[in-house]
């Protein structure tokens, strides 16, 4: 008798440029797993009855974007703790018939940060620029890594104290609200771009610092990844600093959300180089 293939997927609004359905196909192939990964753009409205389908069917687990992170998570049996604490969920495990949300984000970034550049984040002073979603799930993960002291500085400063605030419900770091423009007086190791700035489409707005700041000492960070080096990294490498670019989160925030379904660590460089084609084939179309 054939045997059905596991169905996984990845849920947003819109979900077209998505890389995560190529990035884990390439896995199942690499890996000869019988599992299928598609991509379904579903509208907010819709999100309840896309859930109950994915009951329905028995999905392995899926995937969860832009904008249904937080949304989802009253549709969901039971969400882990890392998944309370940043308020969003990435991905979706099922376990006894019930559908399990938790939080790969994070984790997925300092894991990025360890591979490609052999950096350990226990002990270093962190600069932040941004408090949304994906602010909360790196913060979040930088805390639990035992990082010395956060910064946070946003364009609207009440968010960044909000998200302080939160954090240090959590964690025992240091952790700070800066003003647009601050920097710390004590010199940070590492600087983390989590807004839009940079991103194609938004590369006439301004970080909510100057970057005259940067030096050789420093490892700078942005997790945007279309383009591959944001205005952000090109200025931190004429400064000598240590850059480190988006793609390197989302192929490790997937690689993650794949042991959780698979009970096994997919090869990551199979899913980079998947990914980097993909995005390699948008340019040339
Ligand atoms: P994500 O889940 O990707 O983090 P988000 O929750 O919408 O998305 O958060 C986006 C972050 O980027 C916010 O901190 C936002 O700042 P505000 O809180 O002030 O809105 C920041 N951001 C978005 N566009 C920006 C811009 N043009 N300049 C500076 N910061 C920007």
């Amino acid at each position: 008798m054939a045997e059905f293939p596991a169905y996984l997927a990845v849920i947003g609004h819109p979900v077209a440029h998505s890389l995560s359905p190529a990035m884990h196909l390439a896995a199942y192939r690499s890996l000869e797993i019988n599992a299928c990964y598609t991509g379904y753009d579903v509208e907010p409205e819709r999100l309840r009855d896309m859930v109950n389908a994915m009951r329905t069917l028995h999905f392995r687990g899926f995937n969860v974007t832009i904008p249904h992170k937080t949304a989802i998570m009253d549709l969901l049996d039971e969400c882990t703790p890392e998944a309370l604490r940043i308020g969003a969920v990435n991905t979706v495990y099922e376990k006894d018939n019930r559908l399990i949300g938790d939080n790969t984000d994070g984790l997925g970034y300092v894991a990025s940060l360890t591979h490609e550049l052999d950096v350990d984040v226990k002990g270093k002073r962190v600069l932040i620029l941004g408090a949304g979603g994906a602010a909360r799930g790196i913060a979040d993960a930088l805390c639990l890594a035992g990082i010395d002291t956060l910064w946070i500085v946003n364009r609207h400063l009440e968010k960044a104290v909000h998200l302080t605030e939160q954090l240090t419900i959590h964690h025992s770091a240091p952790i700070f609200a800066l003003e647009t423009g601050k920097w710390p007086d004590t010199g940070i190791d590492l600087l983390i771009n989590t807004t839009p700035v940079g991103m194609h489409g938004h590369l006439s707005e301004e970080l909510p610092i100057a970057t005259d700041r940067l030096n050789d000492r420093m490892v700078v960070s942005d997790i945007v990844y279309r383009p591959k080096v944001t205005p952000l990294l090109a200025a931190a490498e004429q400064a000598g600093a240590k850059t480190h670019g988006g793609l390197g989160m989302l192929v490790e925030q997937g690689a993650l959300a794949f042991e959780k379904w698979f009970g096994v660590m997919p090869p990551v460089s199979v899913m980079r180089e998947a990914a980097l084609q993909e995005m390699q084939k948008e340019r040339s179309s």
